[in-house]
């Protein structure tokens, strides 16, 4: 999670936060942890773990192959997977530092595994719910080894001045956004495209 400098990614999330309320680190993960991850969600996609994603929450949740075309598996709050364990670790680590840097309260993370299968897509949304709107920083960790552009699947991300931005979903690059901020987009991907996503909630709510 360091880069050789001893440099935090979190820090830098932190400052671009505060500054614009968006942060992408481009490979800013450890290079080590990323086979551990794969192979994790290999292993749960094999076991039959992963099950299509929905929209929308509690009473509204419903999936839709129009919207959305992958597939997620939900980590355990308190997980006893190693790589889960390390993954939620990590992200407590990160929320501690939000919360002493930036911002009051962020009580928990909610997070999954997502894969989108070639031809997957997530069309345009914002990451809070109209009856929830406990998320407050989506994070997302690409994990895709010699992702190139032409494998599509880009993050498109819509600024508020206009600007229009797209991310390729390497592995290893890191993204965080103001959950209810920022209109974005998954470009339809051509290749197996996987990710670790999940959201720094201000109180509880039950998820689907
Ligand atoms: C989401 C989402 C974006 C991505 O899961 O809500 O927008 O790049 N994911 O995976
Ligand atoms: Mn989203």
């Amino acid at each position: 999670m360091d880069d050789s400098s001893g440099h935090r990614w979190i820090d830098d999330a932190v400052a671009a936060l505060a500054d614009r309320g968006f942060y992408f680190g481009r490979k800013v993960f450890g290079t080590l942890d990323i086979p551990d991850i794969l192979a994790r969600i290999r292993a749960l996609d094999e076991s039959g773990a992963f099950t299509d994603a929905g929209v929308g929450r509690s009473g509204r949740h419903q999936i839709n192959h129009l919207v959305r075309g992958d597939r997620v598996r939900w980590i355990d709050e308190k997980p006893t997977d190693p790589v889960e364990v390390r993954l939620m670790d990590l992200m407590a680590g990160a929320r501690r530092t939000l919360n002493q840097e930036l911002f009051a309260g962020l009580v928990d993370f909610e997070g999954h595994f997502a894969i989108y299968p070639p031809g997957g897509f997530y069309h345009r949304h914002v990451d809070s719910f109209r009856d929830d709107d406990s998320r407050v920083i989506t994070f997302i960790l690409y994990l895709n080894q010699d992702w190139k552009s032409d494998d599509g699947g880009q993050l498109r991300v819509y600024h508020h001045d206009g600007s229009i931005v797209d991310i390729d979903p390497e592995s290893g690059s890191v993204v965080m956004f103001k959950s209810r901020d920022f209109p974005h987009e998954v470009l339809t991907a051509r290749g197996e495209r996987r990710s670790f996503t999940g959201w720094f909630r201000v109180r509880r709510a039950p998820h689907q």
